[in-house]
């Protein structure tokens, strides 16, 4: 088994990442002291998968679950459904020591997290994601939201998952395009952090779409492991942890408007990041042939790399990017590369250089 520490304080805790690991829950949560009863969040498409299995190991080693589940898909993160949350939660009298399990994608488990931030003013919550975006992504950090009609994770707080439990046997059920969907995350870290780790993932993609275990178990664990080492020396995102958003700004603003539902958010973000790229050769000096490295990565694991817009389609998106929150005064700022492995954040961008990188 593969342990990644996230280094918050008295807020720390553990990333399990192994094979068969669902059959341990149980135990694993029995060591971390909460109460005897906790409920599983989990959607109408990985309940019927893993449900089971979840609560035969918390009744092992002592536990009384209660299992909730949400419709799937991204419209689960409402206050609707928070509510519906809360009243299940009342019901089976769930108290300041009981804990919830988000069992799911990114959505459960953004939802099931700002649930449990919000009981009883806060509740203990573990995370068992089930989809490749929340093994490396969603599920460690601690951000934990929900949408408004007016956009994207915009009510929410940062709360922390005291474990994380990563089987990579869930990921074998996952569709194919969701799975490469999340390969666009794993991308990412090695462009923003760790250029061996890019090295590894030209070398080894072919085994990675085929999702062989031990390559899964590497790739994943160094994944973590740099997430872990950026939420720990910026849990709130006043600086540092902006890097993760790497290809977000364009990509936010793509999943925008074409209504949350043309592209999946790995689809959207690796079209961003071949756009940031090219915006780092620009600005940053980012060699040319990183640029093509960098495209051809995502284009061989499945992912689209450029969009054609009309001239009305380009000002929604650069609307949808003004409004992103993470815009500030009115400036769009972006992360760049200078090389893959390192990048900067903060960086402006000027308007008019955008539309010419959003196709080759
Ligand atoms: N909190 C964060 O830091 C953070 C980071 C990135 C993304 N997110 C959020 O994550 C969400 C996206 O997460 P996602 O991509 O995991 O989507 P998702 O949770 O909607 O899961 C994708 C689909 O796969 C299904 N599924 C999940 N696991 C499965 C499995 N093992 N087998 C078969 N089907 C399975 C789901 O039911 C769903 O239909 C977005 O709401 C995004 O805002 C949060
Ligand atoms: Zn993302």
């Amino acid at each position: 088994m593969r342990m990644v520490k996230v280094p918050l304080g008295t807020r720390s805790y553990n990333i399990l990442i192994d094979r068969n690991l669902l059959k341990s829950l149980g135990a694993e949560c029995a060591k971390l002291n909460l109460g005897q009863r906790c409920a599983i969040i989990s959607d109408s498409n990985v309940a019927p998968l893993f449900a089971k299995a979840a609560q035969r190991s918390l009744a092992k080693a002592g536990f009384d679950s209660v299992l909730i589940t949400v419709p799937a898909g991204e419209t689960a993160k409402s206050l609707k459904t928070v509510q519906l949350c809360y009243d299940q939660l009342a019901q089976h009298r769930l108290e300041r020591k009981s804990f919830i399990i988000a069992l799911g994608g990114g959505v459960v488990g953004d939802l099931a997290g700002f649930v449990a931030a919000t009981y009883l003013r806060g509740i203990p919550f573990v995370q068992v994601p089930t989809t490749l975006l929340a093994h490396v992504d969603s599920s460690v950090g601690g951000k934990v939201g929900i949408n408004l009609k007016a956009g994207k994770n915009l009510v929410g707080a940062f709360y922390q998952p005291r474990l994380v439990l990563c089987d990579l046997d869930t990921l074998k059920t996952l569709p194919e395009r969701e799975y490469r969907a999340g390969l666009a995350e794993v991308i990412k870290y090695g462009i923003i952090y760790d250029a061996s780790l890019f090295d590894q993932l030209e070398r080894d993609l072919p085994k990675l779409l085929k999702r062989n275990p031990k390559t899964l178990s590497d790739v994943i664990g160094r994944c973590c492991e740099i997430k872990a080492d950026v939420v720990g020396q910026d849990e709130t995102e006043s600086g540092l942890r902006a890097i993760l958003n790497f290809g977000h700004t364009i990509g936010h603003g793509l999943e925008a408007i074409s209504g949350y539902g043309k592209y999946l958010h790995g689809e959207a973000i690796s079209i961003g990041q071949v756009a940031a790229a090219k915006l780092s050769a620009q600005l940053l000096g980012l060699p040319e042939f990183e640029v093509i490295r960098i495209r051809d990565l995502f284009q061989r694991a499945g992912l689209p790399v450029q969009v054609k817009l009309n001239p009305a389609q380009l000002n929604r998106l650069l609307d949808a990017m003004k409004l992103d929150k993470k815009v500030s005064a009115g400036e769009i700022k972006f992360v760049l590369a200078r090389t893959i492995g390192k990048v900067e954040f903060g960086q402006k961008v000027p308007m008019n250089l955008i539309a010419p990188v959003l196709n080759f």
